[in-house]
């Protein structure tokens, strides 16, 4: 099935974002800022602070989204002397392999999912299993901004304002048995609007797979996305609904979600299934534990060029190590990679 699976090592530091990335990012930096706020900037600007999403394109959000936004409680976390990446590139430079193998091919593609109406089931080991329009599945959390790095296993990364809640809050509504060790997530399968799901040289058992061991689920840093830069997620960004666990491997936060399950056994997930030896469950963000094919002590920044690679050390836990370390201690890292 799909992905050409050397795609992990397209990662090279030399690689050079698209030309049209650049132009646009300093055509609108060189521009009005003011004259962008008045055309391109969604209405909740004001609530936002949107300057500080200088390039945002509007989107289109459903009714439920909208009146969220207005209880928002923004820069719940952020991320101290970090630059959020330029919103054309966190949506022009993406992986969701349900919509091609290449960066471009998710912003190229995605136009076909449909997200409205969508629907959610929690099921397993829970009180209360359910099945839930989206809408009502999002009743009883406010959304929260969280700026978050994310670094994927590929060695590149960016720094992304999320609007959504904990994980840890929905847990709470849907009441985990004794029985429940993990969560396991399932994105949906739909060949008609997903393209890579329809291609012979697909590697990917479909649908992608992922999941947290509870307690990782449980920490407060893990959060079920629904908006990013003020706004409600793009398509290519795993709309309408994703996971987001900053402190592990982009490949875990997966993407259009449609169940989510407590279980007992440690699910298989899409990667591990597809390389054990290169990508594992735990998948925590180690610049000590290397890629079989390449370093993970460095990351490239987004934006990055030939004449500017914006390289950078990778941090233990992707900079959360604080927050989160303590799920691990006793764990041989270099086994549970
Ligand atoms: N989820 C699904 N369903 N399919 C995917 O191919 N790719 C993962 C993850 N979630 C993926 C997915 C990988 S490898 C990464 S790095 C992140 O999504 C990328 O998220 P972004 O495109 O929003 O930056």
């Amino acid at each position: 099935m799909l992905i050409k699976l050397s795609k992990a090592s397209d990662c090279k530091e030399s690689e050079i974002t698209p030309e049209s990335l650049y132009v646009s990012r300093r055509a609108i930096l060189g521009g009005s800022l003011a004259a962008l706020a008045a055309t391109a900037l969604p209405r909740w600007a004001g609530a936002a602070d949107a300057s500080r999403y200088a390039d945002v394109e509007a989107g289109r959000a459903p009714g439920w989204f909208s009146d969220k936004l207005a209880a928002t409680k923004w820069q719940a976390v952020t991320a101290p002397g970090e630059a959020i990446t330029p919103f054309k590139d966190a949506t022009h430079y993406n992986n969701f392999y349900e919509f091609g193998a290449d960066k471009g091919d998710p912003a190229a593609n995605a136009g076909s999912l449909k997200t409205e109406p969508w629907t959610v089931v929690v099921d397993g080991e829970v009180g209360k299993p359910g099945r839930y329009a989206l809408e009502d599945f999002m009743k009883p959390y406010q959304l929260e901004e969280r700026i978050y790095r994310l670094r994927c296993v590929e060695a590149w990364s960016m720094v992304i304002p999320w609007l959504g809640f904990p994980l840890s809050a929905l847990l709470k509504q849907v009441e985990p048995t004794s029985k429940a060790r993990f969560i396991r997530f399932e994105t949906l399968q739909d060949p008609k609007s997903m393209p890579g799901q329809r291609s012979s040289f697909a590697l990917i058992d479909w649908p992608y797979i992922e999941g947290l061991r509870l307690d990782e689920a449980m920490n407060p840093l893990a959060i079920l996305a629904v908006g990013m830069y003020g706004r409600e997620l793009p398509n290519q960004n795993g709309a309408p609904l994703r996971l987001v666990v900053p402190w592990k491997y982009g490949f875990k936060s997966i993407k259009s979600i449609v169940r989510i399950s407590l279980v007992e056994a440690q699910p298989r997930t899409t990667w591990q299934a597809i390389a054990p030896e290169e990508y594992g469950f735990y998948a925590n963000v180690n610049p000590e534990v290397d890629h079989p094919r390449w370093t993970q002590a460095r990351e490239r920044r987004l934006p990055s060029g030939l004449f500017s690679p914006n390289v950078r050390p990778t941090q233990m836990f992707n900079g959360y190590a604080e927050e989160v370390a303590g799920l691990y201690s006793g764990l041989d890292l270099r086994k549970n990679y």
